[in-house]
């Protein structure tokens, strides 16, 4: 089969890699992709939110099956033109994409599907979100209600700041959601699901803020790891039958029912679990961690979603090694990063033994050298027979990279590593 993938980040060079590997898939082509995928398939330099233009590309290329990577094209409503001309597309529509798009909107479904979530209040302007904020006390979470690339939420315990992020909001023409505080461990669940049924991919650990010790402001995703071995043993069978069913049921009986990835951000609290937030597609940096680890050739689960004959049953197979991505960010990001600068050091990292390296943030500059061109720019994956071997690989791979400026955390999956992520007691 011949299958597009569209998107231009590290999630989509994973997905690019995995679908490459598959050996029913013949030939892979993504749009626009960036530096390293263009090294691996064809890219397309196409409009990739315009659903006319990604429907053309997807005609002239006859594919068999389009995925769908980031969410804004699932917002803009691409799955839907191609769902329209008969194309299979991994990617839910854009009605079923407002369970990341709309934090509100995900809230109302959570309730009626009586899925754990955190308490919350929907604020439209000042006073509104002032007796909120004060209806749960600190820690203050605040919430922009949109799409806001992982990057328009406050958590803090200074309500001036709360309320600020608050207004900011509200003079953008936006409202905000405000919620209770999820104290515990987080985990992302990507659940596949073909509208009716669902399969679980491995569990997976972000690390979203920039600075070690999750310090600073948010980003998209600095590092994940997977699996989690801290987990309780049940605890995917909980979410599919607490959470992803339960939402899968209602979209259902709303007459949008979700294909894709549903992606269950969920926090493991003393209550037991609880979603802090979906996403209607793969994680990233978390799918180059998970990817990584998969055996079941990706392409047959994927086309088998999109046609809504994925069966319930099927249990896909995991590598036993362990995975850690780590994130090389460019200069100020996640503020508006510093662009151009030449990377080298990407072909000694690549070399090394169990380490991989995917691109984000690239573009070939007229000389042919691979160079920064976005805020995330790299995502070096390393795997290894337990936490402390697959840290240390992609971090051996991260030695080999540099640019001016470049950032990364040193800590990611350390307190893992260490057994020192502790899940409080569930049965009490
Ligand atoms: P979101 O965009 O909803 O994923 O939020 C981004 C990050 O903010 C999450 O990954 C959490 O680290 C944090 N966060 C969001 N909601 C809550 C909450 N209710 N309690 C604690 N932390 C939260
Ligand atoms: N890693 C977080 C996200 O993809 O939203």
């Amino acid at each position: 089969m011949k299958v597009l993938v569209i998107g231009p980040g590290g999630r989509e060079h994973a997905i690019v890699r995995a679908l490459s590997a598959d050996p029913y898939v013949k030939e892979v082509h993504c749009a626009p992709g960036n530096a390293g995928i263009a090294q691996d398939v064809t890219t397309h330099n196409i409009d990739a939110q315009d659903p006319a233009a990604v429907l053309a590309l997807a005609r002239e290329l006859a594919s068999d099956l389009v995925v769908v990577g980031p969410e804004a094209p699932l917002a803009a409503g691409v799955s839907d033109a191609l769902i329209e001309a008969g194309i299979p597309v991994f990617g839910p529509t854009k009605a079923a994409a407002q369970l990341e798009a709309s934090k509100a909107f995900a809230k109302n479904v959570m309730a009626a599907a009586e899925v754990p979530t955190a308490m919350a209040h929907v604020a439209t302007n000042r006073d509104e979100a002032a007796s909120a904020l004060d209806d749960f006390g600190a820690p203050y979470v605040v919430k922009d209600d949109g799409l806001a690339a992982g990057k328009g939420v406050v958590v803090t315990s200074d309500r001036d700041e709360a309320l600020e992020h608050a207004e900011a909001c509200f003079a953008a023409g936006g409202t905000v959601v405000i919620e209770e505080f999820l104290d515990g461990p987080e985990v992302s669940l990507f659940v596949i699901c073909d509208g009716k049924h669902a399969v679980p991919l491995s569990p997976a650990q972000d690390f979203k803020r920039i600075f070690d010790n999750d310090e600073g402001p948010n980003t998209g995703g600095m590092g994940a790891y997977s699996p989690l071995e801290w987990l309780p043993e049940n605890f995917v069978d909980e979410v599919m039958e607490r959470v992803a069913y339960p939402t899968l049921r209602e979209m259902e009986k709303r007459g949008t029912p979700f294909t894709g990835v549903l992606y269950c951000g969920l926090a493991v609290t003393k209550r037991g679990i609880r979603v802090i937030e979906f996403n209607a597609r793969f994680g990233d940096p978390e799918t180059q961690a998970v990817l990584a680890r998969l055996k079941t050739p990706l392409g047959g689960v994927l086309l088998a979603a999109a046609k809504g004959q994925l069966d319930d049953a099927e249990q896909l197979n995991w590598s036993p090694l362990t995975a850690v991505d780590v994130v090389i960010a460019a200069e100020n990001y996640p503020d508006t990063p510093v662009k151009g600068a030449v990377i080298s050091g990407l072909d000694a990292a690549n070399a090394l033994e169990n380490v991989h390296v995917m691109h984000a943030g690239t573009s070939t500059d007229a000389d042919g050298n691979i160079i920064v061109s976005g805020g995330r720019v790299l995502a070096v994956v390393g795997l290894g027979d337990d936490l402390a071997a697959a840290r240390k690989a992609a971090y051996a791979g991260v030695a080999e990279i540099s640019w001016d400026g470049a950032q990364s955390r040193t800590d990611i999956a350390l307190k893992a590593e260490r057994g020192e992520i502790v899940v409080a007691d569930q049965s009490k």
